[in-house]
């Protein structure tokens, strides 16, 4: 059913109160389709949405939002190394997560309480504390907008890179992600590489290491910095960590030795785009209700009524003084709509 005039703020994470002129949710494909073939808005333009965890609305949107509700998680294949899983891309991705830790299933742990849906999480290599979902993705299945082809893409048909996935580039805005198969392993390699895993483990007391203690952990240091969308509007990290080139790398580290960074393969270094923000001094500043979180510099949070545009604004800002301070350009990583 297509409905008129609908509020997006339950929608999105930041609580941004934008309209849609029409707004549906989908359970099925075919119920998809009669949607995008739905004479009211198949001459608007159209855009799905999942968990709402990574947008921001800068201002109502003329055309159809689809809320894609498309469920189920079941075990499609099985080798001696591997378990194939596949999950309807309206599934919540931390539950996703549980389901397979509770199986005994690995690679999703370090992923565990990243807010939003398995639909989404190939959009942007959805990522956190050591692990990229490309290290674990299989194939997805995607809905061509124009011709209505069901189309399956591999891992490498989808250019996955930090942040990135061609369903942001080549393809953005062509296909609607239907689900999505991840494979996972049956013999555990844990990945505790980033420093705070280890730290949180120890304070834990955790003894045995297993799937479970790494997404506890990871759920613990989670809580303990990132703002709750429950509680304080957000989209997580509002900016990508810049790279820049080991010339520009050794003039920053002079001039700002505590600068913090690290070395990529490609020669580049990773900045912290947080450590740059908060030394911009915005850390914890309000302007409204509009505000960059205390605890997180690279977080923009909605304290209650800003709207999509003044954060917009205040991200702006940001982005300029951090250019302006550093000669570091950052990108945002939030889709703006
Ligand atoms: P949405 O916000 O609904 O959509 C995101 C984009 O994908 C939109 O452009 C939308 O049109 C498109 N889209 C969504 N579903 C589909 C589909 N099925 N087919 C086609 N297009 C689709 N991200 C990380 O990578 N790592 C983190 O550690 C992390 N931490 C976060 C912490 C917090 C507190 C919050 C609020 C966000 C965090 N994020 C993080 C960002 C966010 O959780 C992820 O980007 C997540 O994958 C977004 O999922 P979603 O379902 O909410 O997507
Ligand atoms: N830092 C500061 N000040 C801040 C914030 C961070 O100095 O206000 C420094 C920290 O001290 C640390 C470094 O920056 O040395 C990295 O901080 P953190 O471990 O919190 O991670 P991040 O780089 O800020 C990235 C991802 C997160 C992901 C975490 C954990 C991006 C854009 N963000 O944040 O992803 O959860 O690592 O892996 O890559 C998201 O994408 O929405 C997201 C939350």
């Amino acid at each position: 059913m297509v409905s008129e005039n609908v509020l997006l703020q339950p929608y999105n994470t930041f609580g941004i109160a934008a309209m849609a002129r029409y707004f549906a949710s989908f359970a099925g494909k075919d119920e998809l389709v009669d949607l995008l073939d739905d004479p009211r808005s198949s001459q608007l333009p159209h855009m799905i949405l999942g968990g709402g965890s990574n947008i921001l609305f800068t201002q109502d949107y003329n055309g159809l939002v689809l809320k894609n509700e498309l469920k189920g998680m079941t075990l499609v294949g099985e080798d001696n190394d591997y378990v194939y899983v596949k999950a309807g891309a309206g599934e919540n991705w931390h539950r996703f997560v549980q389901y397979c830790i509770a199986q005994n299933l690995a690679g999703l742990e370090n992923l565990s309480l990243i807010p939003g849906n398995v639909g989404a999480s190939p959009m942007q290599n959805i990522g956190a504390y050591g692990v990229e979902i490309k290290d674990t993705f299989h194939e997805l299945e995607a809905l061509h907008l124009e011709d209505r082809r069901v189309v399956t893409f591999n891992n490498a048909d989808c250019h996955f890179g930090y942040r990135e996935s061609i369903f942001k580039k080549e393809y953005r805005h062509q296909f609607v992600i239907l689900s999505v198969t991840y494979r996972l392993s049956k013999k555990p390699h844990f990945n505790t590489s980033y420093g705070a895993i280890n730290q949180e483990l120890e304070r834990m007391g955790v003894k045995d290491l297993s799937i479970q203690a790494i997404s506890q952990a990871v759920i613990n240091i989670r809580s303990s910095k990132l703002p709750d969308p429950a509680k304080i509007g957000n989209a997580g990290s509002f900016f990508k960590n810049p790279a820049v080139d080991a010339a520009k790398y050794a003039t920053l580290k002079t001039a700002f030795p505590n600068i913090s960074a690290y070395p990529l393969d490609n020669g580049e270094y990773k900045l912290a785009a947080g450590w740059l923000i908060e030394q911009c001094g915005w850390k914890g500043y309000r302007q409204g209700d509009a505000g960059v979180h205390a605890l997180q510099a690279l977080v923009l949070v909605n304290y209650a009524h800003a709207t999509g545009s003044e954060i917009y604004a205040l991200s702006q800002q940001v982005l300029d003084s951090v250019a302006e301070k550093f000669g570091v350009q950052l990108e945002r990583e939030v889709n703006i709509v």
